[in-house]
């Protein structure tokens, strides 16, 4: 996407209603900056510990951190249980909204009730503190109360996206060592019910730790059963005491493991932690939206299987005591107003959401939000991918009724948190940049030698302090870790892989990956992931994926395969059945948007397939640069090959 649309000139201040009333005020970057340990050190405060640290920040063995050493906590207490004991028990933790339109109401009471019967039930099934249990399921209740109970034993929980492949869940199953898959029948999709437990059981027929399956019943399909195996959730979980005393561990214990996409086809575990990370998620999620507890209506948009969702339906708002929102399908089920339905409805306050959403209801049109009253929301978001000024303006207009502030936050699985964004009542918002380092965040853009780039200069963006919600590792791989993130600049410097652009007043532009990972509505996919995957097809020799600009995902994947010499077939029917097959093989988010049969790839002299020029192609610009390529001819091969529409 293009931040130059003219658009840069303008500024749009805070409100001053809302400013005379935000959460943070502007001196708030000096305070953080006078003395970063002591500003995290208050913020740790806002949650209940029951023992205190001896230290902020161990720091001595980088870039492994450590932070409040010494401390203890339970996760789930903090987010459920203080907040009854404060007299908050009938407050509302979330409003749930099933796609058929069936509802749930869950107060904090109830959650804790239902927190504790899950845990109760952990540990009759024999799990124990540090071991890891995988959650596949849909957007319904349980999935918090899932990964609620596992925090509260102390198990690592690693949640799946409930659109990822068997395949996917059994190397993700594999690679964490999982005794215990909780999941559901299915969940509803566009209008009907989509399974879950035939992909549940494939994968753990092909895993050897996992000793039960604990399945939820939502959609009443017909499941497979494995008897001494399968477990129904409402057999087990039911006849539990709403009793449990929460047990307090360290700070640094596991709390969960998420798979992201890396630059090679096997995804990474990045492991969270307990004290840091729920400090972070807290405090930002009260100061990035002016989070008031008492009167807000909180909805993040996001799936639990992705870390916005971790953050931002879970963990984040349960410690500050928000009420959520959380829903379960699509935003054009029944019709294409569901959305502003929802935010009428309930009369949600805060919303946040991914830039692909709003690009798709800029094509609606913005006929449809029209009828609906959404004059309760205050403030807006965004997350997962830069938001086009285009989509930023529409988006302040037509859903924030020109009044909400617009908050573009950026940040990673691997930061577990807010890194950069403005502050909404304090900022003064720039349509299209994330703008300024978070309160007690260091982010710099630097050039390919490390060097710190000053105002109006484009290159890498480098995080150059540890941050308490920060990945401790990948699960079981220290040297990935440390290869991936903390060699390019040296052990102390963070290479978060996103290209940066730094404006004449300092504020920060992100410009999307510099690696080679695609950025597929808010989604990371890699092109190797898509590569290996089309070349294990027994038709393809050879294949080359690239993340090609796309109206509404933001990027689409474009892949170009050479066939195996038997594989005469080359037609329209072949084509979808490799994508059929990627979809299957990864998950539908990772279908190409377009295959291209060619002869040869572009390759440089020393083997390298040039991306670039097959980006050049599938954009439909003219070729760059083809003099580094083994033959030349070779574009010229490809572009034959083109059908002259594409
Ligand atoms: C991109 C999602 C620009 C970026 C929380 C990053 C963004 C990757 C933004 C992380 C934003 C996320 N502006 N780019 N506001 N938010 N990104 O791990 O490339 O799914 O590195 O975390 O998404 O994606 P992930």
């Amino acid at each position: 996407m293009s931040e130059s649309t003219g658009q840069e000139g303008r500024r749009f201040p805070a409100p001053e209603q809302l400013a005379a009333h935000a959460n943070v005020g502007p001196d708030v970057y000096a305070q953080a900056e006078s003395d970063r340990l002591a500003f995290w050190e208050t913020q740790a405060r806002r949650l209940t510990w029951s023992q205190e640290w001896d230290q902020v920040l161990d720091w001595s063995n980088p870039p492994f951190a450590k932070w409040f050493v010494g401390g203890k906590l339970n996760v789930a207490y903090n987010c459920v249980d203080r907040h009854v004991e404060d007299g908050h028990g009938e407050q509302v933790a979330y409003h749930w909204e099933g796609e058929p339109g069936d509802t749930r109401t869950i107060t904090y009471a109830q959650l804790q009730d239902d927190v504790c019967r899950a845990a109760n039930a952990l540990l009759e099934l024999g799990v124990q503190a540090g071991d890891r249990v995988a959650i596949y399921m849909p957007m319904i209740p349980e999935a918090v109360v899932a990964m609620l109970a596992c925090a509260r034993i102390g198990a690592v929980h690693m949640v799946v996206f409930g659109g990822f492949s068997a395949d996917a869940l059994a190397s993700r199953i594999t690679d964490s060592g999982a005794v215990l898959v909780i999941t559901s029948d299915g969940g509803y999709r566009r209008g009907a019910p989509s399974a879950l437990k035939p992909a549940v059981d494939d994968a753990v027929g092909r895993t050897d730790s996992v000793r039960n399956v604990l399945v939820v019943r939502r959609t009443q399909q017909d499941v497979e059963w494995t008897e001494g195996r399968d477990l129904w959730w409402h057999d087990v979980v039911d006849r539990q005491s709403a009793e449990h005393t929460p047990e307090a561990f360290d700070a640094e214990h596991p709390l969960y493991i998420m798979y992201t996409s890396g630059t090679t086809a096997s995804p990474k575990g990045i492991l969270h932690t307990s004290g840091g990370y729920l400090t972070q998620v807290a405090y930002s999620h009260w100061a990035s939206f002016d989070l008031k507890p008492d009167d807000d209506v909180f909805w993040t948009s996001a799936d639990i299987g992705w870390v916005t969702g971790h953050s931002y339906i879970v963990y984040g708002p349960l410690a500050n005591r928000a009420t959520s929102i959380m829903y379960e399908g699509t935003p054009e089920t029944p019709h294409r107003g569901r959305w502003f339905e929802i935010i009428e409805k309930y009369k949600v306050t805060i919303m946040y959401t991914a830039p692909t959403v709003i690009r798709t209801f800029m094509k609606w049109g913005e006929d449809i939000p029209a009828k609906f009253d959404l004059s309760s929301l205050r403030v807006l978001g965004s997350v997962g991918e830069p938001i086009n000024p285009e989509a930023w303006l529409w988006y302040h207009e037509h859903i924030g009724g020109g009044r909400c502030p617009i908050v573009d936050t950026w940040w990673q699985t691997e930061t577990g948190a807010h890194m950069i964004n403005p502050l909404p009542g304090v900022t003064d918002l720039k349509p299209g940049s994330a703008q300024t380092p978070f309160p007690g965040i260091s982010a710099k853009v630097v050039d390919d030698e490390g060097n710190e780039l000053g105002d109006d200069s484009t290159g890498l963006l480098v995080l150059t302090e540890p941050w308490p919600s920060m990945l401790r590792t990948i699960w079981g791989d220290d040297d990935r870790y440390v290869d991936t993130y903390w060699s390019r600049f040296g052990k102390e410097v963070y290479f978060a892989g996103d290209g940066a652009k730094k404006d004449d007043d300092g504020d920060i532009w992100l410009l999307g990956r510099v690696d080679d990972v695609m950025n597929v509505s808010g989604h990371r996919i890699s092109t190797t992931e898509v590569e290996s995957s089309l070349v294990a097809h027994p038709t393809v020799a050879e294949a080359a994926v690239v993340g090609a600009s796309d109206p509404t995902t933001g990027q689409g994947i474009v892949a170009f395969v050479i066939l195996r010499g038997a594989a005469e077939d080359s037609g329209d029917e072949l084509v979808q059945q490799l994508r059929n097959h990627v979809a299957k093989d990864i998950g539908p988010i990772a279908k190409p948007r377009q295959i291209m049969v060619v002869q040869e790839l572009p390759k440089t002299r020393s083997g390298k397939i040039m991306r670039r020029l097959l980006r050049d192609i599938a954009e439909n610009r003219e070729l760059g640069d083809v003099t580094t390529l083994t033959d030349s001819s070779v574009m010229n091969l490809i572009k034959d090959k083109l059908p002259a529409s594409s």
